[in-house]
Formats: structure tokens, sequence, C-alpha cells
């Protein structure tokens, strides 16, 4: 979900709050709503529409919706159907406080069970019971900040909230909240903003204040006051948020997925000036290479396909740097800690540096005392900030849910990373020349993909379900592959270790199943196509995606040669570009897949 608020002197706060919320659409598009104070004439306006952030701004400009204050969300449903019912923000009974949220409140059944027994109710969500318990705490007597404190203390404790709440009767001021969720407060000059992302509100501010977790904050449009969870007042500086606008821009691509997709090359490059600066030298911080050198093994902790980025960066660490690693998921990591070695050291691996399980894990191992690095796109997001330290990997903002210059960046970070701890004169290796190689491939695929696109078209727009095999770390580059295919065109995919599919999955080749193998390694190779062929054999429609070592002349996609550990980076272009293709010829949303958000921030 994502939560805008914005408060200034003789400004239109819904304007600014539309579109703040198509800037954070990407962190969920069931259904969204704004509700604007308005001061001059006391009448507010409160506007929720289900499905698009489209839908609401169509609904807003029927009315006239005007006042210098207001909050909105784009909502992500967690308890309740997505609905206008169920949209944000929601109302007390008597219309006098407002209320945005994000998270999880885990006790609310019971909250409301105990305190508003008499209230009638307009939802079924957590956070109308929040609105109505500060409602009720108002009305005996409590002040509104105090009213929120008392809410706050009586949440199940493993809940999580960024809330955003406006009093009708106090119609420049927001009140904000934060507990595992993130919040950051915007400062302008006659105007201060809230926000769950700071690409929201680039057009408006490059000064965020962070709040942390436990604290409230009163939002005016010319102060700022912060208080800690004991209820003392604290003050924070402002940092500065160097990001160009315009990155967050589609510009001429048709979907932010392509234009993703088409920056993996320049992502790349600004990793190597960044990370390679001289002599092809890795320059990431010496307590960083002290702390994993020390190690017995490292931990790679991640969700989604920042998990699949990981899959690469274990095989990177014990191949290069000799040091045996794992890799998890971190909502099972979180509830299930594995019996860990006598020195680990902790990866953590998210694009937005915010989901909630990661974070989970993060926390109990920093409870334990042990060592952490995060390698987010987000700098000062949660995980940034928590972890003992931080590397950014300048993809530059990633929009499209499905992740994809987030990926590239992950694998070739955790390749400098693992080439910083290597043995390099024994590795024998020019990372610098070899990740430049590497760059160029990827545009090389990039200008070639209209054999892509027809691929796409004949093979797996018609299909239901597909799959996608390979060996050795061509079997960690299919999990992403079927996971790009899946999130984004509904196929249903999956990806195997090929040697696994006679072990069960094969049952489920029929007549013109689609079967995609990446195959980049030698040794592997021969095996691969074996398994390949036993789904031939059964009907199955075939494509290989395999390296000029290894091509024939009846392999369908060619990629050039480079260092084996490195592949996935340049093999799982084409997958995205298949999962792109099959998306837009089946006519979808590429960049908003259903059900789905970009940042999970609820476990
Ligand atoms: C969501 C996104 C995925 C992402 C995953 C982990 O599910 O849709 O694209 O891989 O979260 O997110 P993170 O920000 O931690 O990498």
């Amino acid at each position: 979900c994502g939560i805008v608020g914005f408060t200034g002197n003789n400004y239109q706060s819904a304007p600014i709050l539309l579109k703040g919320l198509q800037k954070l659409e990407y962190r969920g598009y069931d259904s969204a709503g704004l509700y604007v104070a308005d001061e001059a004439n006391g009448t507010d306006q409160l506007v929720k529409e289900n499905g698009r952030v489209s839908e609401l701004v169509k609904l807003v400009s029927e009315k006239n919706v005007k006042g210098t204050a207001g909050i909105a969300h784009t909502r992500w449903a967690t308890h309740g159907v997505p609905s206008v019912a169920n949209a944000h923000p929601h109302v007390s009974a008597d219309g006098r406080f407002y209320l945005v949220h994000n998270g999880v409140i885990e006790n609310y059944a019971e909250l409301k069970q105990n305190y508003l027994s008499d209230v009638q109710f307009a939802s079924n969500t957590d956070t109308e019971v929040a609105v109505q318990m500060i409602d009720k705490f108002v009305k005996e007597g409590e002040t509104t900040v105090n009213a929120l404190k008392k809410l706050i203390a009586l949440m199940d404790r493993n809940s999580a909230y960024g809330f955003l709440l406006m009093d009708r009767e106090e119609p420049e001021r927001m009140y904000v909240a934060k507990q595992k969720s993130p919040l950051l407060i915007g400062i302008g000059s006659d105007f201060n903003v809230v926000t769950s992302d700071a690409v929201a509100m680039l057009d408006q501010t490059h000064d965020f204040i962070e709040l942390h977790d436990g604290e409230i904050a009163i939002v005016d449009p010319d102060n700022v006051q912060l208080f800690a969870a004991n209820g003392d007042a604290i003050s924070r500086e402002a940092f500065h948020l160097d990001i160009d606008a315009t990155e967050t821009d589609k510009g001429a691509y048709p979907f932010y997925m392509l234009k993703e997709i088409d920056e993996q090359p320049v992502v790349i490059r600004q990793l190597i000036s960044r990370y390679l600066p001289k002599d092809g030298q890795p320059q990431i911080g010496e307590g960083i290479v002290k702390d994993m050198l020390a190690a017995d093994r490292i931990y790679i902790v991640a969700a989604g396909t920042s998990y699949h980025a990981g899959l690469v960066g274990a095989r990177l660490f014990e191949r290069w740097a000799g040091i045996p690693t794992e890799v998890h998921v971190s909502s099972e990591f979180a509830y299930e800690q594995p019996l860990l070695s006598e020195k680990p050291f902790f990866i953590f691996l998210s694009q937005s540096g915010e989901t909630a399980d990661s974070r989970e894990v993060l926390q109990n191992i920093n409870a334990q005392g042990f060592k952490s690095l995060t390698l987010t796109n987000v700098e000062k997001s949660t995980l940034w900030r928590e972890a003992t330290y931080a590397l950014p990997l300048l993809a530059g903002p990633e929009i499209a849910v499905a992740s994809t210059k987030a990926y590239v960046a992950q694998v070739t970070l955790q390749a400098i990373l693992a080439y910083a701890l290597a043995d390099r004169e024994a590795l024998n290796l020019d990372l610098e020349q070899e990740l430049s190689k590497i760059a160029i491939a990827i545009q090389g695929i990039i200008d070639d993909k209209e054999q892509l696109q027809e691929v796409a078209e004949e093979m797996l727009v018609p299909a239901h379900h597909a799959f996608y095999i390979g060996r050795g770390v061509d079997s960690a580059v299919v999990l992403e592959a079927a996971l790009k295919l899946k999130e984004i065109s509904y196929v249903q995919t999956e990806g195997f270790a090929a040697g696994e599919l006679k072990h069960g999955t094969l049952a489920l080749i029929e007549e013109d199943t689609p079967v995609i193998a990446v195959m980049t390694q030698p040794r592997l190779a021969g095996l691969v196509r074996g398994n390949l062929a036993e789904t031939q054999a059964r009907g199955a429609k075939t494509y290989t995606i395999v390296t000029q070592a290894i091509a024939k002349p009846e392999d369908d996609f060619v990629l050039p040669d480079i260092n084996e550990l490195l592949t996935p980076l340049v093999s799982v272009v084409p997958a995205q570009l298949l999962a792109y293709y099959t998306s837009l010829g089946r006519g979808l949303d590429v960049d908003h897949p259903r059900n789905l958000a970009k940042s999970v921030t609820v476990q």
C-alpha cells in the first residue's frame, strides 16, 4: 500500500496527492482514496474508488475537491476484499477523524470486541477499528495525539502500521505514527508532506526526515514536531535525496518494465564505476571486507526476485571467495531460524529495503549480535539503516512490479563483493572487463528483441502452463525466469532443476506444452539436452537459450560466451523479454500484475 499526505499554505492539495498516488501505484492498486479538508467552507471531501488510481482521478475531477491539506492512499488488500467500502481513508462514525494505514493490526478483532461493541462499522478492515478507537478516546476526553498513543499502546506488539490521521477540527494538521511500515516526512518551504516512499513526492521536495519505529509526528504547513515512543520531543535533521524526479517517469516507453530492462547495461556500468573504479580494484569498504573474511559462513536472506539473485550470489561467494554460503527465504528464516555457524555474516538483498519479512530477520539477528550487510536500491530504507553495513544497488528507481534491473544489480554487486574477498591472482579474472562485456551482450539482446516477441506470441501467449529447466547456475536462473513469466502473464510456470523433471513433473507435459531450457555450462549441457529430449518425446514445444560454446545449429537463442558464474546476468534477459511480450500479447497491464505489490511491508 502507499500513503501520501500534504499540508501547505495556499496550495491545492488534491492534485498533488493524486500525482503522488500515481507514483505510488506500484505499491498496490486494488482501490484508492483521498480525504481533503476544506478549511474555508467546512465541507470535507472523502472520495474513494475501486480499482486503479486513474479511476479515482476521474471521480475527483467530477467533484469540487478543494482544500490545502489532505491524505491519500492506494491499497493492496490484506483484510477485506478490494471495494470502495474497504478503501482508505477510513472515517470515524461521526465523520470527525480520517485515517490511512499501511500494515496490519494483528489484534483488531479483539480491540473491536472489547472497545467498540456499540459502534456501527462501514467496512471490515482493521484500519476502521483504529480510527473508531481514536474517535472513542477523544470523546472520552483525550487529545487527538494522546488518543493515537493510547491506540498504539493497545495494539498487539507484532502489529505493523504507518498511520496518517486527520481531524476535521484541525484541517491543516496531520498526525503521523509508524511501526515497521515505512513513512517519511518531506520538508518544503511553506508546506510539508508525508509519504511511504520518497519517490511519490520528489516533485515537491528532496528533503526528508525519516520516522523511526514507535515515533509520532505532528505535521503542520510550517512546522514538524517529532516525539519519541516515550513521548519526549526529539529533533532530527532532514536528509537530502539525490534522485532526479524524471528518473521515475516512463518517458516514451509503453511500460516501465521495458524501460527498466533497457537500463540494465547502464546499471552494470554504474556499478563498475562506483565499485571497481581504479584498475578494476574493488572498492567496497574495509570494514565489510574484514568482517566478511572473518566469517565462517555467509547467510543470504531475501524474498522474491531478490532471493533468486541470492541463489546466484551464493555460488559466487563459495566458488570465488571460498566461503560456505546459504540462501534463505526471509519469511521462513524469520520463524524457523536454522542452526547457525559459529561466525555467521548476513547479507540482506532487497530492492526496496522495506520487505517486512526480511526486516523481521534483520531485527532477530541484530538482537543476537551478528553483523550484516544490506544491498538495496533505496538508500536510507529500513534495511539500509538497521544493518551493520549497506551498499546501494545504483539501479535507479524500479517502478514495474516485476523486478528486472534490481536483479541484475544484485547479481553484479554480489559478484564484485565475492571478487573483493577472493584471492584475485588465483582467480585470474578481470571482473571489470567481464562486466563490460556483459553490458554489451545485454545491449545486443535488447537490440534484437523482436525475435523474442515472435516466440512469446507463438509459444507462450496461447499456453496454459510452461516450464523452464536448467542445471547448475542455470537452475537458479530458471526460477527467476519462471517467476517473471507467471507474475505478469498469468501463465502457470515452473522453474526446474532439469534433472528433477523426471521425478514427477514430467507427468504434466502434454502436446505443445512450452519447455524452455537455459544452458550456459558446457559440462552440464549434454545432460540438459537429454532432459529436454525427454519432454520433446512427450509432445513438448521446446526452446533453448544457450551460450555460444555450447550452441548447436538447432538451438534457438544464442548468448555470447562469458564467465560461467556470471551468465545469469545475460541469460535472464531473454527470459525477462519473453515474459514482457507474453504479458503484452495477452493484453495485460505489464507493470501492474493483479494481486501483487512492489514493496511488501506486511508479513
Ligand atoms: C515483491 C515484489 C518482487 C520482489 C519482492 C522482494 O514481491 O513484487 O518483485 O522481488 O517483493 O522485494 P525486495 O524489495 O525485498 O527486493
